[in-house]
């Protein structure tokens, strides 16, 4: 492992003092540097998040003002302008606010894709300003915009239409937030857009504590949050910022200081998978992070998941109210790296793709653990607490024409045409572009809310 290289050249030139071998140490240095670059690049620049650029905005727009007062100022203009359209879209849709709810034993889960540009996307792309450039694929150059269009559809029974208004009723004075990585970034910047979209909105404002980022919907007092907690148990890349650290570590049995800031949440929709996926094992640090301990165990990465999720459910189990909360987990989102998984050879990873697999007969396999996800399913289902198990992965499975591709960012900035034309190194396999599947993940979500509460 380069890491190891890593400290100890960085040592060396440390405990060296001569001019000349300083110079040759900072060239080798530098280029194992260099080096570890590219690796890490390679590795796990696709997992990284970037600073939103939505973050940015909102975060200029509350510097620009002193405070409440002016905030609303510079969206009040906002805030009249839309307020008359929705009052004139109420008095046209009172009729039609009435769906129609598909009965619980439906299996939500098992259907098809359907193409329907009639009613998807729900949004556009360019209409919700709250995008960061991550997923914005047409913005960033991406030349065909079918991947928007299609509508998962139940085989026996059909998902209700997306009514913003419909979820912040059942929002209202309450907390909404995801805890995961950045698939569940990806899912929560997915419904910012279906609600601000289409209703009216006061003002919102985006604070960033620590993990946690809030979005506020100041009309009817509810917070859509994300919080960012990659393993869900304490790790050493709970940074939301900077996560490029390749000697991942975790302590499964530590999740309170992060649990802590899960409490009094209404929706509360977990994730954990794309950041198990670097290798076959798991550190398992032995002691804390607080104690400055370094000596860590190597375990499987099965024995560490199953862990992991235990020590959640356990959290769940004690520290959530029944009759309060609404618990969900996502099960796998899953990346398309091999072409040849759904018969194209002359594919690159994703870079190719344009329609969905559309050919169901064969189950298709895409390298999804499998493992994980069955004990995900089975911890979820032997818990006390009811969590609704959001078995997203064979319908994402599907969805190789879904994701970010060579239309995104990396390590922060946008891909250059170089880095275009090299879709085998380049290409962003994992993330979704938005508006897109994240948001079906997003109806499925609707519809249970609206169903249970
Ligand atoms: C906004 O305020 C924060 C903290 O007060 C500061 O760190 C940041 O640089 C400011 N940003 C802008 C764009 O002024
Ligand atoms: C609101 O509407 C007024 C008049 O139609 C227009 O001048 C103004 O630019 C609009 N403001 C926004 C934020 O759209
Ligand atoms: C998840 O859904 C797929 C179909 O999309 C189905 O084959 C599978 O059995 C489901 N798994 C669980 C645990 O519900
Ligand atoms: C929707 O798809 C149909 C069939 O492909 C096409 O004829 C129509 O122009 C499309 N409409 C829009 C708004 O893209
Ligand atoms: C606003 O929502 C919070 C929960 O997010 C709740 O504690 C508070 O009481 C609400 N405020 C009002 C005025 O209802
Ligand atoms: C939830 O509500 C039920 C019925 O009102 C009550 O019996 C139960 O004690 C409550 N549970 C908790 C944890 O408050
Ligand atoms: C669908 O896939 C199956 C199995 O790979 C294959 O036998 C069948 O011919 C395919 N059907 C179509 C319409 O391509
Ligand atoms: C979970 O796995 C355990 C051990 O393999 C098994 O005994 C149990 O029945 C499973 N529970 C569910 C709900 O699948």
């Amino acid at each position: 492992m380069p890491l190891f290289f890593s400290s100890n050249m960085i040592q060396s030139c440390r405990n060296d003092h001569k001019f000349n071998n300083l110079a040759i140490c900072i060239v080798v240095c530098s280029l194992f540097l260099f080096g570890f670059f590219i690796y890490s690049e390679e590795s796990i620049a696709q997992f990284q998040s970037s600073k939103p650029k939505f973050q940015e905005n909102l975060e200029e727009l509350s510097n620009k003002s002193n405070g409440v007062q002016e905030n609303s100022k510079i969206l009040g203009e906002h805030s009249k302008n839309s307020s008359i359209l929705t009052n004139l879209r109420t008095q046209n849709d009172e009729e039609e606010e009435k769906i129609e709810l598909p009965p619980e034993s439906c299996d939500l889960f098992t259907g098809q894709w359907v193409y329907d540009n009639v009613t998807h996307p729900i949004y556009n792309e360019n209409e919700c300003k709250f995008l960061t450039e991550q997923v914005t694929c047409l913005k960033n150059g991406r030349k065909d915009s079918l991947y928007q269009n299609w509508r998962w559809q139940p085989r026996d029974c059909s998902l209700p239409k997306f009514r913003p208004r419909l979820l912040l009723e059942k929002l209202r004075n309450k907390r909404l937030m995801f805890v995961g990585d950045s698939l569940n970034r990806n899912q929560w910047e997915s419904m910012i857009c279906l609600l601000q979209s289409s209703v009216t909105f006061s003002w919102k404002k985006y604070k960033k504590i620590g993990h946690l980022s809030v979005f506020m919907i100041q009309d009817y007092n509810a917070t859509l949050e994300f919080y960012w907690a990659p393993y869900l148990v304490v790790s050493n890349s709970d940074d939301p910022a900077v996560h490029s650290n390749l000697n991942r570590i975790i302590i499964p049995e530590s999740i309170e200081k992060h649990g802590n800031n899960w409490k009094n949440v209404d929706y509360l929709i977990f994730n954990s998978y794309v950041w198990w996926m670097n290798s076959g094992t798991m550190k398992v640090l032995r002691g804390s992070f607080d104690e400055r301990s370094t000596e860590y165990d190597e375990i499987e990465r099965t024995k560490a998941y199953r862990k992991v999720l235990t020590t959640w459910s356990q959290w769940v189990d004690n520290n959530v109210d029944v009759n309060r909360t609404q618990v969900f987990f996502m099960s796998m989102s899953p990346m398309h790296i091999k072409s040849t998984d759904w018969n194209n050879p002359n594919g690159i990873k994703c870079a190719k793709e344009t329609t969905p697999v559309l050919n169901m007969s064969m189950p298709l396999n895409v390298g999804t653990d499998k493992k994980l996800f069955a004990i995900a399913s089975n911890v979820t289902q032997s818990m006390k607490f009811p969590v609704y198990f959001m078995n997203i992965t064979s319908i994402s499975e599907y969805r190789k024409d879904a994701h970010t591709s060579l239309y995104t960012i990396r390590q922060g900035k946008m891909l250059t045409k170089e880095q275009q034309a090299d879709p085998a190194t380049y290409a962003d396999c994992i993330h979704w572009c938005l508006p897109g599947l994240p948001d079906t993940w997003n109806e499925f979500l609707y519809t249970r809310i609206l169903s249970h509460s």
